[in-house]
């Protein structure tokens, strides 16, 4: 689909062409460019050095309708349930994450093996996007350490920033900008160089085709979630994350997302993603982690959580018949709704 190029011509010419003067979008492009300058220290990737001939992401057909079947999606585990990571991909320890007095993320140690597609579940409040940004550097957490393939995301945020991929719990591009100018600046940004029909087959295969001259904000927010998953696997991150990404997609766009964050994993990446739907956490995650109050309370494979917890008095308790994920999420976290 593209190549990569030390040009910024993609990002001058949309900057000049529509002027994108808003403080925003400054902001973006600030951020992105330091990440582009990342790549320049990151040469050694071996994802970088092979070639990228195939599409970053999905080359899902619009047509189709889901995700591989699950014994078939599985790669060779990465991870011997119960036992650390060998050489993992993130590294956390020791986590907490507060706003003021309110401590959202409380030491909080985790990590995911190469390879591997980890789920954080949690009850609304429970620290999810939290603990995202702060593995993005969207925030500074209060202690703790993040090391992304070894690298620290403090000490060195730009090369950090390079290997990830990053879809917002709720993700806003500048909302006059069209499909095509989106997927051009942030090509332009990441140093991916994009000629127009490799932007216009792209968009083709996820399904986009026929909206490339649409803005933003015209798109449903399927679309829009297509698009911004999309742009996070544009520069080929060793490491996705997604908060929340199948939230209020309807269950084919869910299946068909479900099938690109499989090939972005069978293509060489790892992915932690947030969900509520203990159903997506069953079906894609190798490994998931439930979180509550900043902490995390049980981790491990969906099916050994289940056998691990299946007596337990509290998730026999909410449990209707044969105990599932959700049995275990409740009964770990409680009826409560939060607030
Ligand atoms: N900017 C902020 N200022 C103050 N408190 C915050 C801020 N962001 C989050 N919080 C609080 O931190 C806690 C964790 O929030 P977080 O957004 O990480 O939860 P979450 O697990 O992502 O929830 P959800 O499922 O609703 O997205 C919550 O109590 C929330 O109110
Ligand atoms: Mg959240």
């Amino acid at each position: 689909m593209s190549s990569w190029s030390p040009s910024t011509e993609g990002v001058e010419t949309l900057i000049a062409s529509d002027g994108l003067g808003t403080g925003a979008l400054i902001v973006v492009v600030v951020v992105l460019l330091a990440v582009r300058l990342g790549y320049g220290v990151s040469q050694s990737r071996k994802r970088r050095e092979r070639t990228r001939a195939e599409p970053a992401v999905a080359v899902t057909k619009p047509t189709e309708t889901g995700a591989l079947p699950v014994a078939a999606r599985r790669v060779t585990p990465q991870v011997t349930p119960g036992e650390r990571v060998d050489d993992p991909i993130l590294a956390i320890e020791h986590l907490t994450v507060a706003y003021g007095p309110k401590i959202a993320v409380d030491d909080l140690d985790l990590e995911i093996a190469r390879g591997e597609i980890f789920g954080l579940l949690g009850p609304n409040g429970a620290g999810k996007t939290s603990t995202l940004s702060a593995i993005e550097g969207l925030l500074t957490p209060r202690e703790g350490s993040v090391l992304l393939d070894g690298i620290d995301v403090r000490r060195h945020p730009v090369e950090a920033r390079a290997r990830m991929g990053v879809q917002l719990q709720s993700t806003s591009f500048q909302t006059e900008l069209n499909v095509r100018q989106i997927v051009r600046l942030y090509a332009g940004l990441y140093g991916v160089t994009m000629t127009d029909s490799q932007i216009a087959d792209d968009l083709e295969q996820i399904g986009l085709g026929g909206e490339a001259a649409k803005p933003f904000k015209q798109l449903s927010g399927g679309q829009q979630q297509r698009l911004s998953l999309f742009v996070a696997v544009i520069h080929e991150p060793d490491l996705l994350l997604l908060d929340e990404p199948t939230a209020g997609l309807d269950p084919q766009s869910r299946r068909q997302l479900w099938g690109r964050i499989e090939r972005i994993r069978a293509d060489g990446g790892s992915i932690l993603l947030t969900t509520h739907s203990m159903e997506e956490a069953q079906a894609v995650c190798d490994r998931v982690a439930i979180i509550d109050h900043g902490t995390i309370l049980a981790s491990d494979t969906p099916k050994n959580l289940i056998d691990k917890y299946r007596e337990d008095p509290n998730v026999r308790a909410v449990a209707h018949g044969e105990v599932t994920l959700e049995d275990v999420f409740i009964g770990l976290t409680g009826s409560e709704v939060r607030e």
